[in-house]
């Protein structure tokens, strides 16, 4: 298979379209089944859900490269589970998860010319979705619904690649306390756009958002959950119902734990105390670990001891090992890879 001529090493994170996606429909209480297709375009009616009122989840997922060779897709199983809980949340049917793997296979075979070459620093985006297609003018679910993947070859999320981020603490909410902070819900990423908008404005890089009910405890970014290093050593993440619960991050948890040996810790996290931390990160499908070198509290600035210049020592060897798994340098956890 000849790959395509894209300037893998230089992609940035954005969409460029691939030759297939994967199309299923639910209609009369059952979902078709299934097929790849060329058409990148969606036509529905105007009263469609998703438009009214924002009936929609998603997933992210990516396709590595290996060093010997390999297309590998990272943890899919997982990612079907989540979409199974957001339709859950969202009064949507579910895609099964065994369909679900079976799409994002099928989907990756077909634009397998789109899969970075390793080395390249690049990865395919896989990004499946789900939306309510019938017109619904009364507040309430569709009745019919719409599967797609597609996929997109992508570089850093963050510009610049890795390199330490600033954050501010925002005060503007990302998800309700009883809400839907937990799902992978379009609306609560809409939720989210007027605080990075006015982020950037700023000249921060991203927000830490706070949970909502007291403003004293960490829960996440708009696209990333959040790990911290103390200084005796341990990786610290974040405990919170209202938080996407990352694969990436549970995915690092058991590294740190497994493969290097480090006391872990999910727990409630207080921005009282984040000025004591030795290291910060973000971590997510896009963001991979992306590290944090200040945070700023409404003009007072908490700046970590591993600087703005590199990645803190152990943040560094969390991203060596997770992304060494990723691409075939580390021998994974049984189950955590799918071959093509
Ligand atoms: N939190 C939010 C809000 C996200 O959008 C994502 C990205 O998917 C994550 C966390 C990280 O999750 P994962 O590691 O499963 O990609
Ligand atoms: C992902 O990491 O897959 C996400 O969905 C987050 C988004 C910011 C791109």
């Amino acid at each position: 298979m000849e790959k395509k001529q894209l300037d893998w090493e230089n992609l940035g994170f954005g969409y460029i379209s691939t030759d297939k996606r994967y199309v299923s429909n639910f209609k009369n209480g059952a979902w078709d089944a299934g097929t790849l297709t060329s058409d990148a375009n969606i036509v529905l009616n105007e009263c469609a859900c998703v438009f009214q009122y924002a009936q929609t989840c998603f997933e992210g997922l990516k396709a590595y490269t290996t060093m010997d060779g390999h297309i590998v897709i990272f943890r899919p199983d997982l990612n079907g589970k989540r979409m199974e809980e957001s339709a859950r949340a969202l009064e949507m049917p579910i895609f099964p998860v065994e369909r679900f793997v079976d799409a994002v296979v099928k989907t990756v075979e077909a634009n397998a010319a789109y899969v970075p070459p390793y080395g390249s620093g690049a990865t395919l985006y896989i990004r499946p979705y789900m939306m309510g297609t019938n017109p619904v003018i009364g507040v309430k679910p569709a009745n019919e619904y719409q599967f797609r993947i597609f996929t997109t070859p992508v570089g850093p999320y963050f510009k610049g690649g890795v390199r330490p981020l600033t954050l501010r603490i925002t005060n503007f909410d990302r998800a309700a306390p009883h809400g839907t902070g937990h799902v992978k819900a379009g609306l609560n990423y809409a939720m989210s756009l007027h605080a990075s908008v006015t982020a950037h404005a700023e000249g921060y890089d991203e927000n830490m958002f706070l949970d909502p009910a007291t403003r004293t405890k960490v829960e996440e970014t708009g696209g990333a959950n959040f790990v911290f290093v103390t200084k005796d050593n341990k990786v610290v993440t974040p405990k919170s119902e209202s938080i996407l619960p990352s694969i990436t991050r549970r995915s690092l948890l058991y590294v740190a734990k497994e493969y290097l040996g480090m006391e872990v810790e999910e727990r409630e996290v207080l921005v009282d105390e984040l000025k004591d931390f030795a290291e910060c990160g973000l971590c997510g499908t896009a963001a991979v670990i992306s590290p944090v070198g200040k945070i700023v509290n409404h003009g007072e600035e908490i700046c970590f001891p591993s600087g703005m210049n590199e990645m803190g020592t152990v943040t560094k060897k969390l991203y060596e090992t997770l992304t060494g798994i990723q691409m075939g340098r580390i021998t994974a956890p049984e189950g955590w890879i799918k071959v093509i």
